[in-house]
């Protein structure tokens, strides 16, 4: 679909990037896929213990290859479904994502399903896992999120420790089940920091372990064994769960992403719950005006 908003790659180069970054891409003959020279885990060459960042490149492949082999659970269409519903619940009530939109850890840009798109405006998904990219999102996939597919991205290769662009660029930041995949979640978040403009929106999404304490309701035993007695298939999915190795780096509580989004420098912090069934909250932000640009 022709989308006024389609990128030109020079505007974006001269837009986005800082210009000591230009130099480590190479841009794809479809003008809209930046691939780093080089490989994107060299950045984090500076940031964590050797053991640490060696873990991090043994779960990144572990996640792309049951990403592109399919054996990842949460792409199991019943899941796409569920996660699908409760984002596009939450962007009901908040209203979507607007301006120009950087999407750390983004992955197949989903979330354009759910951002203004005005003329001018751009996507950016900046992603170390360009194999998910080259590769192409699944037809069930395309067929849920079918507007999100119709819109323009702007695709970037890189970790979100050391994000190549200049500072207050963005309208808008997010990043979606991807924060317990990095390497350094408190860089990553003085990152995206970095990069909004002032009064720019931060939307962190997560899963959590302390889902209980956000709605300690939903965990009380009865609850739980309603759930089991509705959908016996539940005891499976928990089996399988806990056989399954972690492909996480990190594990989170509603506290530790709230006061992570605090020493970044980010204020007005708010927490919403996504998904119960998940343990999936929103944490929303916003870099304050009078922060440097
Ligand atoms: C579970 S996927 C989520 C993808 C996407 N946000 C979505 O909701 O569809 C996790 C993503 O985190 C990315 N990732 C891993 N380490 C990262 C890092 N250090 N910085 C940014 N993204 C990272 C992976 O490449 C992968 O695409």
């Amino acid at each position: 679909m022709e989308n006024q908003s389609e990128p030109a790659t020079q505007d974006f180069v001269s837009r986005f990037l800082d210009p000591a970054r230009a130099g480590d891409y190479a841009v794809d003959a479809d003008g809209a896929t930046l691939r780093k020279r080089g490989r994107a885990d060299d950045d984090l060459a500076r940031y964590g213990a050797a053991e640490d960042r060696e873990q991090w490149a043994e779960v990144q492949a572990e996640l792309m290859e049951g990403i592109l082999e399919r054996t990842d659970a949460m792409l199991e269409i019943e899941n796409v479904r569920k996660a699908f519903a409760g984002h596009d619940a939450l962007f009901a009530w908040r209203g979507p994502l607007s301006g120009d939109v950087l999407d750390v850890g983004g992955g197949w840009g989903l979330f354009r399903q759910w951002w203004t798109a005005r003329p001018g405006e751009t996507f950016v998904v900046h992603d170390p896992g360009i194999e998910r990219h080259d590769a192409g999102p699944y037809p069930e996939q395309r067929e849920v999120y079918a507007r999100a597919f119709a819109r323009p991205l702007v695709f970037v290769e890189g970790v979100g420790e050391t994000l190549p662009y200049r500072d207050g660029s963005f309208d808008t930041a997010l990043i979606n089940a991807s924060l317990d995949h990095t390497l350094d979640p408190q860089r990553v978040f003085r990152e995206i920091f970095r990069v909004l403009k002032p009064g720019g929106t931060f939307l962190c999404m997560e899963h959590i372990e302390d889902a209980q304490k956000v709605n300690p309701e939903h965990y009380t035993v009865r609850r739980r064994i309603e759930r089991v007695v509705k959908d016996p298939s539940r005891v499976v999915g928990f089996v399988r769960a806990k056989m399954h190795h972690d492909h996480h780096m990190h594990h989170f509580t509603s506290g530790s992403l709230g006061r992570l989004a605090r020493e970044a420098g980010f204020r007005q912090i708010s927490t919403e719950v996504l998904d119960m069934e998940h343990r999936t909250i929103a944490v929303e932000s916003k870099k304050p005006f009078d922060a440097p640009a």
